[in-house]
Formats: structure tokens, sequence, C-alpha cells
């Protein structure tokens, strides 16, 4: 069998057979992969118990299958080429043979810094070529990595940090994104004080900002190097590891606490990665993918480095942002490096289509044959201009459907073999088993319906549990709908057997494809001295998708409302990072509640909307005169909304 599907026959074909036999299916595509003792048994599970084993008894290295086992016939083919933040500082390609050289370079200094298997290592690197090769140097010891985004705060690393019991950081003194440069190191050192597990940060040199170097702490990447140069051969020996030894924690948020550290295994993670991405993109060997999530972010990790490197492709990684030098800059990648694949986001498509069509105008983006959407629901427009001005109506659009747990993809189109249409993700992808579900927890068989996205059967690439905390990942993923995988996400199924992705059902806030869970940022938010209680809903947004909207009780309003806005954003940006800044905020005198006290979120997302004709019964609530006094309040932002 070969890795690719070529055509909508062979994917029906290969779908059946996927659902009648999914382990003689999922072994079939393991082949594909280089094993260094094949595995016993495919699979066994026990979802009530969220105990998930792939491919068990099977010995691996993922990066062998991501660089060594392609040096032989890929050695010179460019595995990273990297596109920096400034257009003028020169781009950087490295090749397999390259990259291999310098992730065993890497993996040498980790060993040398005390690092051996099993250990956690926190990453908080801007987009550079090093933060692959951390991983990967990491993946090819037997450490495990968690990638902390640049946009988080010293708080959320500290947590991250702690929730992991990391021994080594490894980080930049700073970063470039557009005109900013992000204190990278600074905000590490402020992350170190609240955590004691530490022993060792790496610093690679970056933007030459000043840092404090901590005497026995702190060590620079590029004398860690030389130090394991000079001790002879740069080979670093993978080790081997079991298909379900941990890979890597990635955290994200959900609707209750703290976010989860969400952890994916080795072998079914890189088949699954692997599988997806050559069959959703339709790879083919010359071409060049740009894919332009942060690899901090899910995306990256599976789609920037794991899948596309496991498959030889050439992955373009981009430092900089849509808008830097101006909103012209992906299409002056995509010409500069003939992009032939572009993956990316919803929130980045809109805002481009509203800088306006000259920023296209003189772009060759005769390369592209390929789009790909991911992260949030794409709207028709954002679609169909994405389609006719970059895809010039010839490149398949792949909205790919899939979640942090999930590993990769599972609900998208084939590029060019299955069918597209607006705003669907469309078919699942072989192997994978959807199951929209009702409010009794029934399941709707047929088409043209709608309710809760479930998986009802394992696929590889999904997550085994919450780190340190097993019975979280129970509770959030498989005790809603005993038996199956619950999503969070609203889907229906149209007549056609579609598949459309409507967005979270649970109180997780997507803005510009980025999750926020309400309970997190409200608990960040009462902080602050002067906050009495907030509650916050998310609201159609133009550009991000959707937009972030706190309604708060607090002291000392009367004061300077302004201030104390300001002064409450500041405590958001401290305890998470400006990524969860409210776009508005409504000082309240009170909080619509339930007669038990529960904040009537549903009628707070109603006023949020402008949506007043529809607020429901209001009767039985607590304080049913709030609502007037909040709609009363909302006016003053409604312009906003
Ligand atoms: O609501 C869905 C939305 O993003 C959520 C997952 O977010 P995260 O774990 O950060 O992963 C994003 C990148 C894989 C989902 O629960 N989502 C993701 N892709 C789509 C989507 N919503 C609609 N269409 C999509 N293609």
């Amino acid at each position: 069998m070969s890795l690719q599907i070529k055509s909508f026959e062979e994917y029906q074909e290969i779908y059946k057979k996927s659902v009648e036999d999914p382990e003689g299916f999922w072994a079939g595509v393991a082949d594909h992969f280089f094993w260094k003792k094949k595995w016993q048994n495919v699979l066994s599970w026990d979802f009530e118990k969220a105990d998930i084993k792939w491919f068990e008894g099977g010995k691996l290295n993922i990066t062998e299958n991501c660089l060594d086992r392609h040096i032989y016939s890929l050695g010179d083919k460019p595995a990273i080429i990297w596109e920096p933040n400034d257009p003028e500082e020169a781009h950087r390609v490295l090749t397999y043979k390259q990259l291999l050289n310098k992730v065993e370079q890497f993996a040498n200094v980790l060993k040398n810094n005390d690092i051996k298997k099993g250990d956690r290592v926190c990453i908080y690197l801007p987009m550079v070529p090093e933060l692959a090769i951390a991983m990967l140097a990491c993946a090819r010891i037997g450490a495990i990595h968690t990638v902390v985004f640049g946009g988080f705060s010293a708080r959320s690393i500290a947590d991250r940090i702690n929730d992991t019991d990391s021994k080594l950081v490894i980080t930049a003194d700073g970063g470039f994104r557009g005109t900013k440069t992000i204190e990278l190191k600074n905000i590490v050192d402020d992350a170190l004080e609240q955590t004691s597990s530490v022993e060792k940060v790496i610093v690679l040199t970056r933007t030459r900002t000043p840092v404090s170097m901590i005497k026995g702490r702190d060590v620079w990447w590029e004398d860690e190097v030389r130090k394991v140069e000079t001790m002879g051969s740069p080979a670093c020996p993978a080790e081997e590891m079991d298909a379900e030894d941990m890979l890597f924690v990635l955290y994200t948020s959900g609707s209750t606490g703290k976010p989860k550290g969400v952890v994916h295994t080795t072998g079914g993670y890189m088949v699954y990665t692997g599988y997806t991405f050559s069959n959703v993109f339709q790879y083919q060997p010359d071409e060049i993918y740009f894919c332009t999530a942060d690899i901090g972010w899910i995306t990256g990790h599976s789609y920037i480095v794991y899948g596309p490197l496991s498959q030889g492709a050439t992955s373009l990684m981009f430092e900089g942002i849509p808008t830097y030098p101006d909103a012209g800059r992906f299409w002056d990648v995509v010409e500069k490096h003939k992009v032939n694949i572009l993956y990316t986001a919803p929130t980045a498509i809109r805002s481009l289509m509203a800088f306006g069509d000259e920023y296209l105008e003189d772009k060759d983006l005769s390369s592209i044959n390929k789009l790909g959407s991911v992260g949030e629901p794409i709207n028709e427009e954002a679609w169909n201009w994405f389609n006719e001005k970059i895809g010039k109506s010839e490149a398949p659009i792949v909205d790919t459907w899939w979640q942090t747990e999930n590993g990769g993809i599972l609900i998208s189109p084939l590029a060019g073999i299955t069918p597209t249409k607006p705003s669907y993700a469309m078919l699942p992808l072989p192997g994978v088993q959807p199951a929209l579900m009702d409010e009794n927890g029934n399941e709707l068989e047929g088409n043209d319906v709608s309710g809760n996205l479930c998986i009802k059967f394992p696929w590889p690439g999904m997550l085994r549990t919450t780190y340190g905390d097993h019975q979280r990942c129970i509770d959030t993923y498989f005790s809603a709908y005993p038996g199956k995988y619950f999503s969070e996400d609203g889907c229906l199924r149209d007549k056609e057997g579609h598949y459309r992705i409507t967005g979270r059902v649970d109180d997780v806030l997507n803005v510009s494809g980025h999750r926020i869970g309400t309970a997190e940022l409200e608990d960040a938010i009462n902080m602050h001295a002067d906050v009495v209680e907030s509650a916050i809903v998310g609201y159609p947004h133009k550009i991000k998708g959707q937009g972030i909207y706190a309604y708060i009780i607090a002291d000392n309003v009367e004061r300077n409302e302004d201030e104390l806005k300001q002064n409450i954003l500041a405590t958001v940006t401290r305890l998470i990072g400006p990524i969860a800044k409210p776009d508005i905020v409504q000082f309240v005198e009170d909080l619509p509640k339930t007669r038990s006290g529960k904040i009537m979120r549903r009628i707070l997302r109603k006023i949020a909307e402008n949506e007043l004709d529809n607020l429901g019964d209001i009767t039985t609530l607590l304080n049913p005169d709030v609502v007037e006094n909040v709609i009363e309040g909302a006016k003053k932002y409604r312009e906003k909304v």
C-alpha cells in the first residue's frame, strides 16, 4: 500500500477498510516508518479509563524517522528554510544532513548539561531554526519537551515549569516580532523566581538584548555547542524509545482551572502526523511547504516540525508576522521561496483581506498549488478571498479541523482528491470515526443533523493523558459521552454527509485561533485588588473570529474608569499574557445569576452580541432587574461590538 491516497474512490475504499479493520489499516500505515523493533500489539484501549496504547512493544526514535532515514536519498535537500523577521536579513537553509548534524550536536549539549531520558525541558524560543533543533535534540535523547509560546507571561511559564518539574529551560536573549523585541530571557528570569526545579538555562543569541547571566545556572547556547565540538565525534546515537514513551507535553486551555498539559507519545504521534501531512497536503517531493503557525502551538509541532520532516518535506519557517514590514509580507515570502503549499489561519486571512488587495499587486503567487486553513471556523467571505486571490481559483483549500489533544488533523479534505466547500471541513480522514450526539447522549445517525462532535474510536495521534492528573483527562474528554472522546465542538453533518464545525460548546473562546479559557481569564482579572467579580464571554469579531468581552464588578470605578481598565488589562498581561487581554471591558454593578448563584453567561453572551430580542426567560433569575442595567450599560460599548 502506498501512503498517499490518490483518488476519491481510493479514499472511500480506504476509509471503509479503516473502519472495518482499524488495526490492520494502521499497521499498514506504520509499516511506512522506521522501527528499531516492531510492535507486538497495534492497539489496546479503554476510553472509560482513558487508557490508550498504540504499537505497544514497538521501539523507535522519532528523530531517526525525521532525519537519519532521509540522509541517503535526501541528505542535500532543504529540510528547513528559515525566513527572518527582517526581510533585509539573510534567510537560512538547513539541509537534512545539516539539520541532523545540528540536532546531534545539541543533543550532546543536553547530555553535557545532565539531561537524560525522561527529563522535562521547557523551551521558550522565538521562531528560529534552533527551536526545531532543540525539540528534535530532546526527542533524540528521550527528554520530554514542553514548548511555551512567546506570547505567554512569566507566570504562565512558571506554571508550566512547575507542573512538569522541568530541569532545564532553553531560551534566547530575545525575539523579534515585527517592530518589537520580546525580552525572552528577562521573562524567563522572572518565571524562575517562582520555580525551584530548574538547574540550567541555555540561552541562544538572537537579538543581543542585554541579559543577566546567572553564574552556575545560565550558559550560552553557542558556548555549549563549541564545548561539544571540541569533544570529538559530533554524533549522538538516538535513544531507543517505547512507542508509548512520552514525546512532549503541550499546555492548552479548557473551561475550568489552569491549562492542562496535553501528553503525546512517540509512536502513534509520529505515524499520525506523518500520515495526515502526506495525505491532506498531498505533498510531492520537490514542493516547498509553508505553515505560518507558531511552533508554540500544536500546529507548529505537528505540521512545521514532526509531520513534514518525517515525510522528507521542505518546511518553511517564518520568524515574523504577516504585517511587517507591510501587509504583503506573506506574499513576499511566497514569491521569494516559490512556496507551493500555504497553510495558515482564518484570522490571518481576514486581517490581510482587510488591508486591501493592493498588497497583492505585483506579487507572483503562481507557485501556490494548495492552500490550507486551521484553528477556527473559516467564514465564506474569507474562504472565497483565499481561493480567488491567493489560489487563483486553482488551488484546493483544505479546511483542517483538529485540536491540541488530537495530535493531528481529523476532519479535512485531501487536497485535490476529495471535494471541498466553503466553511466545511468536509470528511473524516481514514481511521477517524466521528459521531454527532444529541443532548440526551444519543448518537444522531444519518445526514442533515447537528450535535456535539465526538470521536468513537481511537486514532494513533490522540492524547494519552493530561500531565500529572490522569483523572482530569478522563473527566474532561471521556466522561460526557461514555465510550467516546468528546471534542467540545459543535458540528453539523449536511445532506451529503459533509461536516461543518460550528465552534466550541464549552466556555472556551477562540480568539485569533488562540484558545482562551474563560475561567482562567476570570481568575486572572479577579486577582486585581479592586475587582469584586467578573464574567467573560465571547462575541463575534470581524478579524479575530471571536473577541473577548469582560463584565466586571469593581470598586473605585467612578474614580478613573479608564485607568482602572488599563490596570486590569496589565494584570491579565502579567498573569497570562497579552493574547488574553479583553477587547471590551464593561463595568457593571451586578451580574445576572441563577437562584443557586451561578452567573448566567447565556444572557451576558446575548447582550455582548447585541441580540436583545432573544434573551429567554429571565424571571427565574435571582436578580432579574440586573439585566436591564447591564443592557443599558452595554449601549456605551455597542459601537465597538
Ligand atoms: O473549536 C475548534 C477550533 O480550534 C479548537 C482547537 O484549538 P487548539 O487546540 O488550539 O488547536 C488549534 C489548531 C489545531 C477546536 O476545538 N478549530 C480548529 N480547527 C478548526 C476549528 N474550528 C473550525 N474549523 C477548523 N478547521
